[in-house]
């Protein structure tokens, strides 16, 4: 089968503005994109740039727009795109620092402003802080996350708010937030209770359709809102204790 890859390549240091070039690749075999990438590198243009890592859909390094649809190189088939052109993009509203390879710094800076990782209280248990399995059923949509960046370089409100976390880090908050192990006081977060956490979506549930791991990082931002507004009530009971 033979196909035409249309890739868009810029190098800010020397290009004005980004192009497409076209690369011809033939194989007799299933290859998935990124196989074809890395053959086009090491055969016929060595300054090709992309990412990758595990080639197994587990590291997300590879995400990258495909005949228009967001996924990632390693795991999409030539044969599953239907078609012998395709096109080939980095993710947008991020800046590209070489062709397919993409500024994600914006991406990991929201991520770590949740602080994603288990506070938990007291001494670590001999062996670890357990969750029950019916628990565990509860977060594991948001723990399959791969932090692709998928789903933050297709919001569009990334893309219009500078201080928007974004839904990966909003999903990946939730998932904290319904760990029993996490002890944070969700009252503590001011930073979600905004238009730049939970407020801030506009309900397009964009990331819900590139999420290559259908992850559906809306739910988790529903899901705070709804939080939000049951911490609000509470503190506005005065029968409260
Ligand atoms: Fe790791 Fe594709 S190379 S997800």
């Amino acid at each position: 089968m033979e196909y035409l890859f249309k890739i868009l390549r810029f190098d800010p240091r020397q290009d004005e503005h980004p192009y497409f070039q076209d690369y011809s690749y033939e194989t007799e075999e299933t290859k998935s994109v990124l196989e074809a990438l890395m053959e086009i590198r090491n055969v016929q243009d060595c300054s090709l740039s992309f990412r990758y890592s595990c080639r197994e859909a587990i590291c997300g390094s590879c995400a990258m727009v495909l005949n228009g649809k967001f996924d990632l190189a390693c795991r999409t088939e030539l044969e599953s795109l239907d078609s012998p052109l395709i096109v080939v993009e980095p993710l947008p509203n991020l800046e590209i620092q070489k062709d397919l390879v993409v500024d994600l710094d914006p991406f990991w800076e929201a991520l770590v402003k949740i602080e994603p990782f288990l506070h938990s209280e007291g001494a670590i248990p001999e062996k670890g802080h357990r969750i029950e399995d019916e628990k565990i059923d509860k977060i594991f949509q948001y723990v399959n996350c791969i932090l692709c960046g998928c789903c933050y370089s297709a919001c569009p409100v990334v893309s219009k708010r500078e201080n928007y976390l974004g839904p990966a880090a909003l999903a990946k908050l939730y998932r904290f937030v319904k760990d029993p192990r996490d002890k944070r006081p969700f009252k503590n977060w001011s930073r979600v209770n905004t238009e730049g956490g939970a407020w801030g979506c506009h309900t397009i549930f964009k990331c819900n359709e590139v999420c290559p791991k259908e992850v559906r990082p809306a739910d988790g931002i529903e899901a705070l809102r709804r939080k939000l507004i049951v911490e609000k009530i509470k503190s506005l009971n005065p029968f409260k204790r």
